[in-house]
């Protein structure tokens, strides 16, 4: 991503999450949560009443998230799988996915998505922050090596896939859709029916 947006990434993540439509008593839920750069950032938008849980399976990330979030009370972390089925007591405004669904195999994502859908709220939005679909051997040569070179196998099959048809089929609606990077990258908002 670093490759893709000349280091402008920190720039890109903050003008994405700034189209998440976060309301100050929102309860958002990240999945893949990563270090919870993401997760402070969304922190920004929320008041006392808000709230962020994270989950990510790798204990080296919850404890980045843990020190990044350590004054943020509203702000936690869950050591959890994300690809298999769970259902968390607390029901989501928001479910978060950045950069982390086209890194499985097709079969695992519809866990995920129906992950996503589990654990919102009725209305509630599942927004995913990924590539966008596109062709690869239309990507000019200085993206696509880059790409073809860092990226996992499963992402080549990710950007061949209709997702508005496959979110659609795990019952989400109301698409809207933020392009960024040469539109090589999207924020898919999705709605729970
Ligand atoms: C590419 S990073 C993205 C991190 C963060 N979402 C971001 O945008 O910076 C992918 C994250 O997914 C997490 N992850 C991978 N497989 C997972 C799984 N099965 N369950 C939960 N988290 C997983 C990794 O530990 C990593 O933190």
């Amino acid at each position: 991503m670093n490759i893709m947006s000349v280091g402008f990434y920190a720039k890109f993540i903050g003008n994405a999450i700034s189209k998440l439509e976060i309301s100050d008593e929102d309860y958002i839920l990240d999945l893949g949560c990563g270090t919870g750069r993401n997760a402070c950032l969304m922190r920004n938008y929320l008041s006392e009443k808000g709230f962020i849980l994270g989950l990510d399976v790798s204990e080296g990330m919850g404890k980045q998230f843990k020190k990044k979030a350590r004054n943020f009370k509203n702000v936690a972390f869950k050591n959890q799988r994300i690809d298999l089925p769970f259902s968390l007591e607390d029901k989501f405004d928001k479910v978060f996915i950045s950069f982390v669904l086209h890194g499985f195999p097709h079969e695992v994502r519809k866990t995920i998505i129906n992950n996503a859908y589990e654990n919102l709220k009725p209305g509630g939005t599942f927004w995913i922050l990924d590539f966008n679909e596109f062709v690869l051997m239309d990507m000019p040569f200085y993206y696509r090596i880059p790409f073809v070179t860092i990226e996992c196998p499963y992402a080549f099959d990710f950007i061949e896939r209709d997702w508005k048809k496959i979110l659609k089929k795990s019952g989400f609606n109301n698409f809207i859709e933020t392009l960024y990077l040469k539109s090589y990258v999207r924020l898919l908002a999705a709605r729970k029916a």
